[in-house]
């Protein structure tokens, strides 16, 4: 383990700014920031020093939505706390919030401790929990102030989709928000509307309509808004933070952004599939190849617009956080599920190593400045799930999760090169200006020449505060 690393000559960037600084790690933190060569003296005490000159160093990137192993669609995501947190060190991601799983009937701790159990030790960068509430009840309201006030577990996902999975109706919701509201922890929200789905679904495969797009095509985007619409109603009754997932929709955006304008504590995810990917050209693929695309909230229309709302959105901060909701399964025996009949394909994408990469395209192509990459991607995601200054921002006395980003380096994204464990990439073929050169966790460097040189086990728990975006 390296004591204490030297990274000179870069452009250190922030939220708020850029700024030419060298940046001293001692141990786990960064120790101080100076302007160049105001470190000289000590460069002959550092067991490294790393030339960033001509480079970005940026915050490590925290991705607060993936779901490493989940059991799901009758099979499990397909990358393991390992093998995941490898692929996203790779991707200048260095914090991961994952979703442990509480189903109707089981116990939230339970679920809580089998999420130890799977990522304890396995992991290569640090790493957080949410908690799914799948069955709302007194014993699960009654864990979430247990996990809040005492497990570092300060938010809790709830699903208006998946009847009979993780569905619960309005009356659960209402009580598990009165219960947040109480504790100051997050509602975080998959807002579909999931009976009046099931019955589209049921209709269309009824006409023999089975191919992946119908999964698109019976998840209208009137189901995501309304939904949007009753989460945010019920929140405003209760006063609970609500912070809406993976948003596709312009419509969404639209409802959000009007609760944002009235100054309700709601706030908004998009992901890297719904600013690049569609409909038409992702999900209609012929034959089965679109089942690659299928995840809900789905894959919109192009032509509708959606996109650029969403980078509006980004903009302007209605929607303020950018995850990958990295939830991979391969095309062989998983996607498979779902042959000749798209309700049974395994709903999700995997991206957790291309998240930085995609959201600084936005930066090439003028939607966003460099401060709103690192702002999107690090910095408010840490802020929103209690992470600052611990995690988002390079800052004496913060973590050493830093990325050495190259701007006139290139990435083009294959399965023949990704680290995650699927057989095909939902992002093929695209090219990226821009390229992940070095990566440190807590001032270990766990990327370096395109090489893991971390460890599996150097990710350690990340208990969480309250989110701080509150008024
Ligand atoms: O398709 C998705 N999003 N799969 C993961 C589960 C969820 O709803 O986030
Ligand atoms: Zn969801
Ligand atoms: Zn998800």
């Amino acid at each position: 383990m390296l004591a204490r690393v030297l990274i000179c000559g870069g452009l250190v960037l922030s939220a708020t700014g850029a700024q030419n600084y060298d940046v001293l790690i001692d141990g786990d933190e960064i120790a101080a920031l100076g302007t160049p060569g105001y470190f000289e003296s000590v460069k002959p005490t550092c067991d490294r020093v790393l030339d960033a000159s001509g480079k970005y160093v940026i915050p490590g990137g925290v991705d607060v939505h993936t779901h490493m192993e989940l059991p799901f669609g009758g099979t499990n995501a397909s990358d393991t706390f390992e093998t995941g947190t490898i692929a996203a060190a790779f991707g200048g991601t260095t914090s991961i919030v994952d979703f442990a799983v509480q189903r109707t009937g089981e116990d939230v701790h339970d679920g809580l401790a089998a999420w130890h159990e799977n990522a304890d030790g396995n992991c290569a960068i640090d790493y957080g929990f949410h908690q799914i509430i799948g069955g709302v009840d007194d014993a699960a309201l009654k864990a979430m102030a247990d996990l809040t006030n005492s497990e570092g577990v300060t938010s809790f996902k709830l699903f208006m989709a998946y009847p009979g999975v993780f569905y619960s109706d309005d009356g659960q919701i209402l009580r598990a928000m009165q219960t947040a509201a109480d504790l100051g922890a997050t509602i975080m929200m998959h807002a579909e509307n999931g009976p009046a789905i099931d019955v589209l679904v049921a209709q269309a495969l009824e006409r023999g309509e089975t191919d992946p797009r119908y999964h698109s095509l019976t998840r209208p985007v009137e189901l995501e808004e309304e939904a949007t619409h009753r989460a945010i109603m019920l929140a405003k009754v209760t006063k609970a933070p609500l912070y809406i997932v993976h948003v596709s929709s312009s419509d969404a955006v639209e409802t959000i952004a009007r609760a944002r304008g009235l100054g309700a504590n709601v706030f908004a995810e998009t992901c890297p599939q719904y600013l690049y990917l569609s409909l038409e050209e992702h999900l209609s693929k012929p034959g089965f190849e679109g089942a690659a695309y299928v995840c809900s909230t789905p894959l919109r229309s192009r032509a509708e617009g959606h996109q650029e709302s969403l980078w509006r959105a980004l903009r302007t901060n209605d929607v303020s956080v950018v995850s990958t909701d990295h939830c991979p399964f391969c095309m062989k025996d998983q996607k498979e599920l779902g042959l000749g009949n798209f309700s049974k394909i395994p709903n999700g994408i995997g991206s957790v190593e291309h998240r930085m990469d995609l959201l600084y395209q936005g930066v090439v192509t003028g939607e966003i400045t460099l401060s709103r990459w690192v702002e999107l991607a690090s910095t408010t995601p840490a802020r929103m799930f209690g992470l600052y200054p611990r995690k988002g921002v390079i800052a004496p006395g913060s973590d050493a999760d830093i990325v050495i980003y190259d701007p006139k380096g290139t990435t083009d994204i294959s399965v023949k090169t990704h680290h995650m464990n699927m057989d095909h990439s939902a992002f093929e073929g695209t090219h990226i200006d821009g390229r992940v050169v070095t990566v440190l966790s807590r001032g270990r460097i766990v990327v370096e020449n395109n090489t893991f040189t971390g460890a599996v086990g150097h990710g350690k728990f990340l208990r969480r505060g309250l989110s701080q975006y509150l008024v």
